[in-house]
């Protein structure tokens, strides 16, 4: 082959590998010219033959041709495939999932008891986990000497403050910022000193209510939890009120839910607002009256789940929590 010939092939190989608009196309310039057969190779070969004076710059021509070729190719097949790909795409295909995972089953319990109050007119209200001794002992009539302010009991902080021991604190929280009637619940996380075991949690799960207004009475107690009683177990289901001590409220009980399967169950404290605790906030309580009830979360999650340790709402567990 002439150094003319070949010049002449590669400018028209090459305009021709630009111009291929398909990948059939572009694979075959591929394989005519740049495989180990292919016409550049047995160009190459021959390069002996040619005469000596063009020698150079036919091996010059002959590379540049193979490199220059090699480079459309390559970007030429990127593009097509590119192109393929996009045309091919079915856009009725499901798109890819992630795990979003579900509630956990604290959050359900928690949500649903609350919806429960909510429909009888009750609002959510929060508070702190790091609370003043006062709110939390004090102002609940809660003297100095009360076994539940042990340093064995309460976790105090540095500061003087304490990680609340009930949720019961957000009754005074709240009553010192709104005037009643008040109808709250309050869901939130409590600490006690506590070994753990298969019952027994130094973090668990409660729900506070308080309900004040003028004349609210025991039977207004008792008429709401057993509404409560029913939504979350069932028109059947009986309470009993069992009479027990609280500081913060007088008369106090413990109320038990008759469980279609596991017989009476201990659900919660509650009680009338103690006058003290009214003395105890600033605002003019002495027209009103009012009752307060505090139940555990977990409690009620591992009756309704038939969770056996309540360490295992803890352990984020995926083969657990997926079972809700
Ligand atoms: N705070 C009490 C407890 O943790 C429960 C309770 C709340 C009792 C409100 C009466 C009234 O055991």
């Amino acid at each position: 082959m002439k150094i003319l010939e070949l010049q002449i092939l590669k400018k028209e190989v090459l305009k021709n590998a630009s111009n291929a608009n398909s990948l059939d196309m572009v694979k075959e310039i591929q394989i005519n010219f740049l495989s180990k057969k292919g016409k550049i190779a047995e160009i190459m070969s021959e390069i002996k033959n040619v005469d000596a004076q063009d020698r150079a710059l036919f091996g010059q021509t002959i590379n540049s041709f193979k490199n220059e070729l090699v480079k459309i190719i390559d970007s030429k097949l990127e593009l097509l495939s590119q192109n393929e790909k996009i045309k091919t795409f079915d856009l009725t295909q499901p798109g890819q999932w992630n795990k979003i995972g579900s509630s956990h089953p604290i959050t359900m319990i928690t949500n649903e008891i609350c919806s429960i109050f909510q429909k009888i007119g009750f609002t959510v209200a929060e508070g702190p986990n790091i609370e003043t001794i006062w709110n939390n002992f004090d102002a609940l009539n809660t003297p100095e000497d009360h076994p539940s302010r042990d340093k064995q009991d309460t976790f105090y902080l540095e500061n003087g403050n304490l990680l609340r021991c009930h949720t019961s604190p957000v009754q005074i929280r709240y009553m010192k910022s709104n005037k009643p009637p008040i109808r709250i619940v309050s869901p939130g996380r409590c600490y006690r000193r506590d070994t753990p075991d298969s019952t027994h949690s130094a973090n668990f799960h409660q729900i506070e209510g308080l309900y004040v207004d003028h004349n609210v009475t025991l039977s207004d107690l008792k008429g709401t939890i057993s509404y409560f009683a029913k939504e979350l177990l069932g028109k059947s289901v009986k309470t009993r009120f069992r009479p027990h001590f609280f500081p913060f409220t007088e008369p106090s009980f413990e109320v038990d839910f008759m469980h279609p399967t596991s017989g009476w169950i201990e659900v919660l404290g509650a009680g009338l607002v103690h006058p003290n605790v009214f003395n105890n906030i600033n605002h003019d309580y002495e027209k009103v009256s009012g009752f307060a009830f505090g139940m555990g979360i977990e409690r009620i999650a591992m009756i309704l789940y038939n969770i056996k340790d309540i360490r295992d709402l803890y352990e984020n567990d995926q083969r657990f929590l997926k079972q809700f």
